[in-house]
């Protein structure tokens, strides 16, 4: 192709984002003053949608349903809960029908209050095996408009007490499926950062320091070298943190944040932290392996109106090729479920699981109740009867 072409429709191609950017900006600043957050108690039934995901995760969210209805059955019973299992959000159907997300699929998710929802298989280019569809985890944040990736990590004994509020609907993520190759040589992404996306997430992480009474929080950027986005996140921060003034807050560049997380001595100090969508997943993972690994941490994805409760984890396509499945862990998908039951006001019910679960993670060296993946360890099953049958001696 003539250079010039193909400038002209690497041209083309930026305008139309920079226009589709510039409507959501107009659509942010209407949702901010028009939605809401939904009030889970004056709403009967709260509907709880169940998604299985790929490789493990028919198999650990189908345990993490079983505690959750042994935790709610009063609720259930009363209908204030109901439980809606949703098919077709796998890999095999999103090939079928050619959509991330089957229209099918979405209709029912959005008949739903909260979700439950086991890991997704994300393609890769170089992996072959599917046609490079995008993420279903990205584009279920993206159609629900869940900004805020609210991530916990706790070990006690070692002073650590961590909440990451990972953004999660612009960065590098938003446009990850629509950069260009503009020549066989060139490829060229896109990374965004909007005034309303950045102070959304900002003032969330501020409110919860402040309400929780915790006078410590970290923004974190890589604002030096990404000067625009990473620099606007920053300056966002500052913004909202004038009104928050007993709120103590600093900022770190993600590089040196990263290998803090390691120092025993300085990474007590941190404990809200504020940050950028891929850094955000990468220092989670980071943060998630100090407590015992990505299968020990649970994830929120919250927005006004939806909130969306997975494990930090992949669907281990592997476990399930070697017959393991049965083996897989639910420990994430049960964590994320004390962030779910915590969301729609079932405060003393996540405290009983998490309870349980801060016990088998202590315990875990000791008994063989806790999975490790293995015939050696528990079957999820197993796990999950142990979890409910201990919750009524709490
Ligand atoms: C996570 C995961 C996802 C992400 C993948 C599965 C798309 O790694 O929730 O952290 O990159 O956000
Ligand atoms: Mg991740």
């Amino acid at each position: 192709m003539n250079p010039k072409t193909t400038i002209e429709r690497a041209k083309e191609h930026f305008g139309k984002i920079i226009e589709e950017q510039l409507n959501r900006v107009e659509a942010l600043k209407n949702s901010e003053t028009r939605e809401n957050w939904t009030d889970y108690k004056s709403l009967k039934p709260i509907v709880i949608g169940v998604i299985g995901g790929d490789g493990i995760g028919p198999y650990i969210s189908r345990e993490t349903r079983r505690v959750l209805e042994f935790l709610l059955r009063d609720a259930v019973e009363s209908g204030k809960i109901r439980f809606k299992e949703i098919s077709g959000l796998t890999i095999e159907r999103r090939v079928e029908v050619g959509q991330t997300l089957p229209d099918a699929v979405l209709a029912e998710v959005k008949k739903c209050h909260v979700l439950l929802k086991g890991p997704t298989t994300t393609p890769t280019a170089k992996d072959g095996s599917w046609p490079n569809l995008e993420s279903a985890n990205v584009a279920l944040r993206r159609e629900l408009d869940l900004f805020a990736n609210v991530r916990p990590v706790k070990v006690p004994e070692q002073g650590i007490d961590w909440v990451f509020f990972r953004e999660n609907t612009e960065g590098a993520y938003i446009l990850g499926s629509r950069g260009v190759n503009v020549s066989d040589d060139l490829a060229v992404d896109f990374k965004v950062a909007t005034t309303q996306g950045s102070e959304r997430i900002i003032r969330l992480a501020f409110d919860y320091a402040h309400r929780n009474e915790i006078n410590r929080l970290t923004v974190v950027t890589k604002a030096n070298i990404l000067k625009a986005t990473d620099g606007k996140f920053l300056g966002v921060a500052d913004y909202v943190a004038a009104r928050y003034p007993a709120v103590k807050w600093d900022s770190w560049f993600v590089d040196i944040f990263a290998a803090k997380l390691l120092d025993p001595k300085r990474r007590r100090e941190f404990r809200v932290v504020v940050l950028p969508n891929l850094y955000g997943d990468i220092v989670t993972d980071e943060a998630a392996e100090l407590q015992g690994g990505v299968g020990t941490a649970g994830s929120a994805n919250i927005g006004k109106r939806y909130a969306m409760f997975e494990a930090i984890h992949g669907s281990a396509p592997r476990m399930v090729e070697e017959g393991r499945a049965e083996f897989a862990n639910p420990s994430s998908l049960l964590r994320a479920s004390v962030l779910l039951l915590r969301h729609i006001g079932f405060v003393a019910e996540a405290e009983k699981l998490e309870t349980v679960l801060d016990f088998c993670s202590r315990e875990k060296s000791k008994r063989k109740l806790v999975p490790s993946g293995r015939s050696d360890g528990a079957t999820c099953t197993e796990f999950a009867d142990f979890v409910m049958k201990t919750i009524p001696k709490i």
